[in-house]
């Protein structure tokens, strides 16, 4: 799959921008600041709804302007999508397909799937774990797009849950059976969706496992043995009596959450939050016997990043249709050896998206098209443009 258009206004440095952009490899240079990430950003977004660099939309719309616009033309074996997305300060987001308002916005996840190579990446192994239950969450809706409505039925679970807990602040309703029976009923809606969410990531984790280790193999062949598991904030995972298949059988999954729900209610209502479901489960992340973070070293942590997108590049090929590429600066920050791997990868890319400050970053003999990126000063401020 490619993107044919990107077209942006108001967001980030760019009032408006309308590029062209074609299959093969294409690089946006241009010095520090100019509004070349910004690019890449915008198509990450029309993927996963979601910036790499902010958890918030605001910081998205230019300076001044109370919504941003992200369209975008993806061709798929031949076939043509159109994806407005519109980022309004203050009120929902809107979105259209083929020029058609959806219901919401989730539904247009799944039709750009791409994979994006950023510095901030780093930060899933160095990071918290809310960085990992990201990358997998991301990575799973772009799959089987009904994930994006059992993350929201989850999300929604558990901010009504969060705040019936601290509405029964301490210990004084304890003894209230009516508030008991109600949270009853959200022990059971969080069970049910939270188990849906498990077993999507745990699947998810089993197939991404392999690849993991083979793409690290690849990046850092004399370092040890990468390995990536699903660590749950319960232990009834790991019990003797658990089926094989514990990790994605859902009536398993929900059982053991309702148990672990009831054995830690009190410290619940105690200190007035949810402390068990996916929401506080963890990517655990290993070279050789050592946990990655804490141990791993720089290089080390670099080749284990840039290998869960590897392996995440994989899946998503393996599902047919192959995914656009997105390298944000990576070059830059890698050695000879993994650059030459990164680059091996990206020869077979039906479209691979570069940016760069210095042309001398790109891997030498691709011939990819430029497009230089200026920034000037307007009536509207210091705006991005295109060089002419
Ligand atoms: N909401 C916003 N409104 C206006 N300008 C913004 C907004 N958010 C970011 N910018 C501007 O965008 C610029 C950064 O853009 P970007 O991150 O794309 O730069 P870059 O070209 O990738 O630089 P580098 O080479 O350093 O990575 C900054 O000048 C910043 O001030
Ligand atoms: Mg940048």
């Amino acid at each position: 799959m490619y993107v044919r258009h990107l077209g942006l206004h108001d967001f980030r440095s760019w009032a408006v921008a309308d590029l062209e952009l074609e299959p093969g490899r294409m690089v946006f240079v241009g010095p520090n600041g100019f509004g070349k990430t910004n690019l890449v950003e915008a198509l990450w977004y029309s993927t996963t709804l979601g910036s790499h660099r902010v958890s918030t939309d605001q910081p998205l719309i230019r300076a001044g302007s109370s919504r941003a616009v992200v369209s975008t033309i993806v061709v798929n074996e031949g076939r043509e999508c159109a994806i407005d997305l519109e980022i309004a300060a203050g009120r929902a987001n809107k979105a259209r397909l083929n020029r058609s308002p959806v219901r919401s916005t989730r539904e247009v996840v799944g039709v750009l799937r791409s994979v994006l190579f950023a510095p901030e990446d780093l930060a899933l192994v160095r990071g918290d774990p809310s960085e990992r239950r990201r990358y997998l969450d991301d990575l799973a809706t772009m799959r089987r797009p009904t994930v994006a409505g059992v993350r929201a039925d989850y999300d929604r679970v558990l901010r009504q849950r969060t705040a019936l807990l601290k509405s029964l602040g301490g210990s004084r309703h304890r003894g209230d059976a009516s508030a008991l029976d109600t949270l009853d009923v959200w022990d059971s809606r969080l069970a049910e969706h939270g188990a849906q969410l498990m077993a999507a990531r745990i699947d998810l984790v089993n197939q991404l496992a392999p690849e993991v280790e083979k793409s690290y193999q690849l990046l850092a062949p004399a370092s040890r043995p990468a390995s990536i598991a699903y660590r749950a904030s319960i232990d009834g995972l790991a019990v003797a009596d658990a089926p094989d298949n514990a990790g994605t059988d859902r009536e398993f999954l929900e059982a053991a959450l309702l148990a672990a729900l009831a054995a830690r209610r009190n410290a619940e209502l105690e200190r007035g939050m949810c402390l068990v479901g996916p929401h506080r489960d963890d990517l655990e992340l290993r070279l050789g016997d050592q946990p990655a973070k804490g141990f791993a070293s720089h290089g080390e942590s670099w080749s284990f990043a840039v290998a869960l997108r590897l392996a995440s590049y994989e899946l998503l090929r393996a599902d047919g249709g192959e995914p656009v590429l997105l390298l944000d600066d990576v070059f830059a920050e890698l050695d000879t050896a993994r650059r030459q791997a990164l680059a091996g990868v990206a020869e077979s890319a039906e479209q691979v998206l570069i940016t760069a400050a210095v042309l001398e970053d790109i891997p030498a003999g691709w011939d990819a098209r430029r497009v230089h990126i200026d920034l000037r000063d307007e009536d509207a401020g210091r705006v991005s443009v295109v060089q002419r």
